[in-house]
């Protein structure tokens, strides 16, 4: 009688660890160190009315992030570019090739840009980085002080679709803040990059600062 009981629960165990695996992998969950605290969070990664790969436009054709982003050395916020820019190259220039090896300019995804531009409509992207209300974040003064985009939005040439890297948590932002160049240094180490430090040590850390 005991045996059968010890197998249950150890099969139940099994199941369990099996779920939560399941779960923890179809969810996009991470963990993420910030001092004291660790945090669990989901890295979303919602579906886009195009599968844009930013990778290819960054290492294959060599954008800087500031030809789409216009605004991020300038603004709160970087903004996202309108039509109008992606139709400076598609649908001219080869996206793939066909078996014989002949340039394709039209796939799929371009032919849906191309009923966007058509019928006058912007792309209905979808936010992926977004902190509550209450939170005050200026893009301009990190870009200007030297925090490069991967320190808080993660290496996008490692994804297809723009995904969630960063928990976004208060205890994210502070991390950096108490030493940003530490924190840099430490992420540099820990996801092989190899970003330029910031211009600081420390960033103001009391509570007006990101609470106005
Ligand atoms: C050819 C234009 C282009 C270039 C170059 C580009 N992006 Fe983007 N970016 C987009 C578009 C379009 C979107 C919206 C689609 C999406 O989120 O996948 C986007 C979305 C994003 C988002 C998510 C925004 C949100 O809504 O939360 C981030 C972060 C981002 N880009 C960062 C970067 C960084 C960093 C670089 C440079 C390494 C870069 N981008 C280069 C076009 C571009
Ligand atoms: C210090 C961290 C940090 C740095 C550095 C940073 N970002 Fe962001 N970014 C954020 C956060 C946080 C948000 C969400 C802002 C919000 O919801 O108010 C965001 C949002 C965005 C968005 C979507 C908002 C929009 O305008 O539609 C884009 C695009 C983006 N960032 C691109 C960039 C690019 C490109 C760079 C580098 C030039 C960069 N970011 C540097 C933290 C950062
Ligand atoms: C400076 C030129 C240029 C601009 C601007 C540009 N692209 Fe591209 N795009 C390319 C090139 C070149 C490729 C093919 C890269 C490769 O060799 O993989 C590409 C590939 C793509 C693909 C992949 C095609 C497929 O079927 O896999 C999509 C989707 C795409 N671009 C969408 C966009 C969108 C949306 C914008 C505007 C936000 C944009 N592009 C802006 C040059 C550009
Ligand atoms: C990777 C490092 C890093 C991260 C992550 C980061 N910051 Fe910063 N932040 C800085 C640096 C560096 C400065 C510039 C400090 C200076 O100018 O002395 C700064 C400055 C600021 C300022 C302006 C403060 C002032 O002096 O007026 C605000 C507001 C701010 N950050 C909010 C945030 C928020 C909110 C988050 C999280 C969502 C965040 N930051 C995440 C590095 C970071
Ligand atoms: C560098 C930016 C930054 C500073 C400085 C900061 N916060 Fe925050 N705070 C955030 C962000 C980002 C969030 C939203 C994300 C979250 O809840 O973790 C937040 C959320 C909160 C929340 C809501 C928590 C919840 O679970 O809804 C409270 C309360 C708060 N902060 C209080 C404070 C107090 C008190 C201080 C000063 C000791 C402070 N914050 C300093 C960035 C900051």
């Amino acid at each position: 009688m005991g045996r059968i009981f010890g197998v249950i629960i150890l099969l139940l165990i099994i199941v369990g660890v099996g779920l939560f695996a399941y779960v923890w992998k179809k969810e996009n969950f991470a963990i993420e160190q910030a001092g004291d605290l660790v945090v669990i969070y989901r890295q979303r990664q919602p579906k886009q009315p195009i599968e844009f790969p930013h990778w290819r436009h960054i290492k294959k054709v060599g954008l800087d992030c500031l030809f789409c982003h216009k605004f991020a050395d300038k603004a709160v916020s970087p903004g996202l570019p309108p039509l109008r820019t992606c139709m400076n190259c598609h649908p001219y220039v080869p996206v793939a090739k066909d078996e014989k090896g002949n340039p394709i300019t039209i796939t799929p995804r371009i032919k849906k840009l191309l009923t966007y531009w058509k019928e006058k409509k912007p792309i209905p992207w979808v936010h992926v980085f977004k902190l509550p209300d209450f939170v005050y974040f200026n893009h301009k003064i990190h870009v200007k002080m030297g925090v490069h985009c991967y320190a808080c939005h993660g290496d996008m040439t490692k994804v297809t679709v723009a995904k969630q890297m960063r928990s976004l948590r208060m205890g994210w932002c502070l991390k950096c803040h108490h030493n940003p160049q530490k924190y840099v240094a430490e992420l540099n180490k820990k996801e092989g990059l190899n970003l330029p430090l910031p211009k600081v040590k420390k960033a103001r850390t009391d509570c007006w600062t990101c609470h106005k």
